[in-house]
């Protein structure tokens, strides 16, 4: 096993099904059976709907890496692959409008049918800012695909075409979600346990 791995599996310590994480410990949410199960039926749903079309999927870093790979293995009809990252809000960058694009778009945005695929949907201020920022390109049409969604929380007016799950307000990790920026490699989905 290499340092890496022994490194992260020294700093998780899992009691039985829960993630202990210093004073908080997270509970299992989503199994990776059912993850699975959720994207294929979204993979399928996709790819009927854009039949004879080939969208651009755009994931967006970090967080969404394993589901936008998943999604596109259970897709059918050809498509394309592109990433975006922002800097984070953690301090209002982007209620202020002076957000960093940490890595831009490489793919012609203009006239294209664009999927965003998202992790997580909370306030939907970032989706909301990602989803204005495409459209200042021009594409033929936007959809926006999240694995969750926390309603409760939602204070935008987002309108997600594809979830996967609806889930409650609390912090999950896993399966591309972060604490800290750890936690991404779990292949089940947690939640903090209040
Ligand atoms: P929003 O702008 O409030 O909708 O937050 C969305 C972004 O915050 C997501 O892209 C995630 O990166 C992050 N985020 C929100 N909730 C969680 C969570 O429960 N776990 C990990 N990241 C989260
Ligand atoms: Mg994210």
């Amino acid at each position: 096993m290499s340092e890496i791995i022994k490194g992260i599996k020294e700093s998780v310590s899992a009691i039985e099904d829960r993630i202990v994480i210093g004073e908080h410990y997270f509970v299992p949410l989503i199994k990776e059976e059912d993850i699975q199960k959720r994207i294929r039926e979204l993979g399928e749903k996709i790819s009927k709907e854009y039949n004879l079309k080939i969208p651009v999927f755009i994931g967006i870093l970090n967080g969404a890496f394993l589901f936008l790979s998943d999604l596109i293995k259970n897709v059918s009809i050809d498509c394309e692959v592109d990433f975006l990252k922002l800097s984070s809000y953690a301090d209002n960058k982007i209620s202020s409008g002076r957000v960093k694009m940490l890595k831009e778009l490489n793919c012609k945005v203009t006239g294209r049918d664009i999927i965003i695929v998202e992790d997580i949907v909370d306030s939907g201020l970032s989706m909301k800012f990602i989803k204005e920022l495409i459209a200042d390109h021009k594409p033929d049409s936007i959809k926006i695909a999240s694995l969750l969604l926390k309603p409760n929380s939602l204070k935008y007016d987002i309108k997600i075409d594809y979830i996967g799950f609806k889930i409650p307000s609390q912090f999950v990790i896993g399966y591309g979600m972060d604490y800290a920026q750890k936690y991404r490699n779990l292949k089940n989905i947690y939640i903090l346990n209040e």
